[in-house]
């Protein structure tokens, strides 16, 4: 991305100006351009200004800088080139991210004629991609993290010189029109968490140059089109959640050049798990929640270069395979939620150093009528209610309890470095609702989370989920336009689909409390958070999203007795939820399985999650 170029000047002091116009272009008349650049360029430059609504840009001062770029361009600068033929200079590259820019994408763009690079990420520009832009010879365009909406113009498919495409962020809505497959340069094309629908035109076939694409968190419909086996030079494949129906196509097996593969959450009957033994170097693996029946594919246990494993959510069978050993990259793996049988593999003991699996919690000792936590963040007492400390500091397999609740955290932040993975949320403003103690922190996830509360007395009992989203932001900032959205189950049945919280609770660091009656037949309950992978993941940082809660409070509806509590010895495994925690200490790596077992007597299986 960074136009490394030794050609390209920038100028940034009167005394660099002077020596760039001295080494440059000799002793030529030094009035003649304003700043070197050309001044119909220094015109252009200004109307783009003013259109971004970028203020202190004016005529009399160097709008480019001068140094020959070695460097990635900062968030804020102009980069020219003085080695075209003409003796003037040009625009090549203009630089404006996280500018909180309020304007409009400016048609002006299109008299920079030189211009190859615009990079606007993270602003707060609407309206949609003029059409004058159609003549420009970018190369390099970057929009994600914007308000931009409309449908994505079929003009923008004349831009043949683009390699690099970026909207993601946004929200543009509609169907992706043919002539993008115009744009035969394209290298990289991102265009999740949008609201795009339909199905992908064909003509998306003659991108024969793609490495990367993303597609992930739309609205498309249709299949994963056959035609991704025209793309032969793909590295990169993100299509999560973006709404297609599988199965996969098998001809993906033809895509031998990906590093990284990641499908998840598609809709309908599902199929058998794809055959990519093909794809020799893959590094990165998600097929999660694509509805995928079939054994583990024993070959992907050849796989050295494999870092990240996710085939969760899914209805994998059988028993895993006996060894991992020809793992030698393997960092993480999930296989969450499956339909895996047999006994826990001998690979997973032996080569645990560490810790061993979470015992079964102790029988209960007495019958409960109510639980208050609060989640992320210290014990509090408000009233007559205490509220339990959950402030331990999570990880991408987690187990924690205590004597009254359990907890497990499953996922890491993708794309983000891992030191960064944080599974709690610290508030970012003052908050002045009533009860802040409860907010000032979260419980976050980047996956799942599940609350189990063992030893209830059966009966009704009313839950409260208290939720405030406290990261994102709503000023008129690029803070503003990340979405939260996720999924809660209480006792497996689905009480918020698609839930933003900042759409329910009227605006950010204010308080919607969820209302809902739980029957609990089994002396448990359960709460679990979930992320099907819509919403954004860029705003107002990378890596931001996945499943916040503030507080949970569970009450019977009906009066404990009076007499003093009835105690109560129950056997453990038949009440409370038997959960594993497997830690692996791999040489010198941390490798990181968590099986979680649901023992289902009936059944005599294991379902794995987590
Ligand atoms: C596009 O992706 C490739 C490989 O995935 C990457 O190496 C390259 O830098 C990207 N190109 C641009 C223009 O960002
Ligand atoms: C010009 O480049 C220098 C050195 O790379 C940098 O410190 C400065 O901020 C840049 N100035 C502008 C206006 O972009
Ligand atoms: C952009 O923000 C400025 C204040 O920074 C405001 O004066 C202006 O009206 C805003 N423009 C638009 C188009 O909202
Ligand atoms: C997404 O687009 C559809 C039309 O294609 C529209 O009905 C829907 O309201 C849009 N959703 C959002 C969240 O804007
Ligand atoms: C997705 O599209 C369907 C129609 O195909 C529409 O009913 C639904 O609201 C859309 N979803 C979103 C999030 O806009
Ligand atoms: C795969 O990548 C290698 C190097 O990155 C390249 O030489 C080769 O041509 C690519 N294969 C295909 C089918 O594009
Ligand atoms: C998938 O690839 C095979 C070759 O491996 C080819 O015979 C078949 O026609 C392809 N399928 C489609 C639908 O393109
Ligand atoms: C799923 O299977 C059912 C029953 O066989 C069928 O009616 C339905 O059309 C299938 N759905 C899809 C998306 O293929
Ligand atoms: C998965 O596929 C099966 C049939 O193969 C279907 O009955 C089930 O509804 C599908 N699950 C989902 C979540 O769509
Ligand atoms: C793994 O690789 C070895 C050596 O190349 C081979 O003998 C074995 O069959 C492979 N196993 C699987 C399951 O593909
Ligand atoms: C899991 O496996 C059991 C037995 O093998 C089977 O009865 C059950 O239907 C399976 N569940 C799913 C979701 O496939
Ligand atoms: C849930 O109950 C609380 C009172 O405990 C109330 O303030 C809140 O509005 C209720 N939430 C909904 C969505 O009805």
């Amino acid at each position: 991305m960074a136009p490394a170029l030794s050609d390209i000047l920038r100028i940034t002091s009167p005394l660099l100006m002077f020596m760039f116009l001295t080494f440059c272009m000799g002793a030529t008349n030094l009035e003649a351009q304003a700043g070197g650049l050309a001044n119909d360029e220094v015109e252009a430059l200004l109307e783009v200004a003013t259109q971004l609504g970028k203020k202190g840009w004016n005529s009399n001062m160097n709008l480019c800088n001068q140094t020959v770029l070695t460097r990635k361009p900062d968030d804020d600068e102009v980069v020219c080139s003085c080695s075209i033929p003409g003796g003037v200079c040009h625009v090549v590259g203009i630089y404006l991210k996280r500018q909180d820019l309020n304007g409009s994408l400016p048609k002006a763009i299109q008299k920079l004629q030189y211009l190859k690079e615009l990079d606007l990420w993270a602003n707060y520009l609407s309206g949609n991609i003029p059409p004058e832009w159609a003549d420009t010879k970018l190369e390099y365009l970057s929009l994600g993290v914007n308000r931009l909406s409309g449908t994505i113009p079929s003009y923008l498919g004349r831009i043949t010189t683009l390699r690099f495409l970026n909207i993601e962020n946004n929200m543009f809505s509609g169907t992706v029109p043919p002539e993008l497959g115009d744009l035969v340069n394209l290298e990289n094309l991102t265009l999740s968490a949008n609201n795009l629908s339909g199905e992908l035109p064909l003509t998306l076939a003659n991108l024969i140059r793609l490495k990367e694409l993303r597609l992930s968190s739309n609205n498309f419909t249709g299949r994963i089109p056959e035609f991704i086996q025209s793309w032969k030079q793909l590295n990169e494949l993100e299509i999560e959640a973006g709404g297609f129906t599988g199965p996969i196509p098998s001809n993906i097996s033809l895509l031998t050049n990906l590093t990284e593969l990641r499908i998840s959450n598609l809709l309908g009957n599902g199929s058998l798990i794809p055959n990519i033994d093909s794809i020799a170097g893959i590094e990165y693996m998600m097929l999660s929640n694509c509805n995928l029946s079939g054994k583990f594919p024993e070959y992907l246990t050849n796989k050295s270069q494999l870092k990240i494993l996710d085939l969760s959510f899914n209805r994998l069978s059988g028993p895993l395979p006996p060894s991992f050993d020809g793992l030698q990259s393997l960092e993480k793996m999930y296989l969450t939620w499956n339909n895996f049988t047999g006994p826990i593999p001998q690979w997973i003991n032996t080569r645990d150093r560490s810790k061993k699996p979470v015992e079964c919690p102790e029988a209960c000792s007495k019958e409960r009528y109510s639980m208050h936590i609060n989640c992320g963040g210290p014990a509090a007492t408000i009233g007559k209610t205490t509220y339990e400390a959950d402030d331990d500091p999570g990880g991408a397999a987690k187990y924690a309890s205590t004597i009254d609740w359990q907890k497990s955290t499953t996922g890491h932040f993708w794309d983000v470095n891992s030191s960064l993975d944080n599974y709690i949320a610290q508030n970012m403003s003052i908050l002045r609702m009533n009860n802040s103690v409860l907010y000032t922190n979260a419980r976050l996830t980047p996956l799942s989370l599940t609350y189990y509360v063992p030893c209830l007395a059966n009966g009704n009992y009313n839950v409260k989920l208290h939720f405030a989203e406290i990261v994102m932001r709503d000023n008129r900032s690029y803070y503003s336009l990340g979405r939260r959205v996720f999924d809660v189950y209480i006792q497996n049945i689905v009480v918020l689909k698609d839930f933003d919280i900042v759409t329910k609770a009227g605006g950010v660091d204010k308080v919607y409390i969820h209302n809902w009656t739980a029957l609990v037949t089994n002396g448990a309950l359960e709460i679990r958070l979930h992320w099907a992978r819509k919403g954004t993941t860029m705003s107002p940082k990378k890596g931001t999203y996945g499943p916040l809660i503030s507080a949970i409070d569970v009450e019977s509806d009906f009066a404990p007795p009076n007499n003093g509590r009835r105690k109560r010895f129950i056997i453990a495994g038949a009440v409370v939820l038997p959960l594993f925690l497997i830690f692996i200490l791999l040489s010198s790596l941390w490798w990181k399985g968590y099986l979680g077992g649901r023992k289902s007597r009936d059944r005599g299986t294991i379902d794995t999650f987590i």
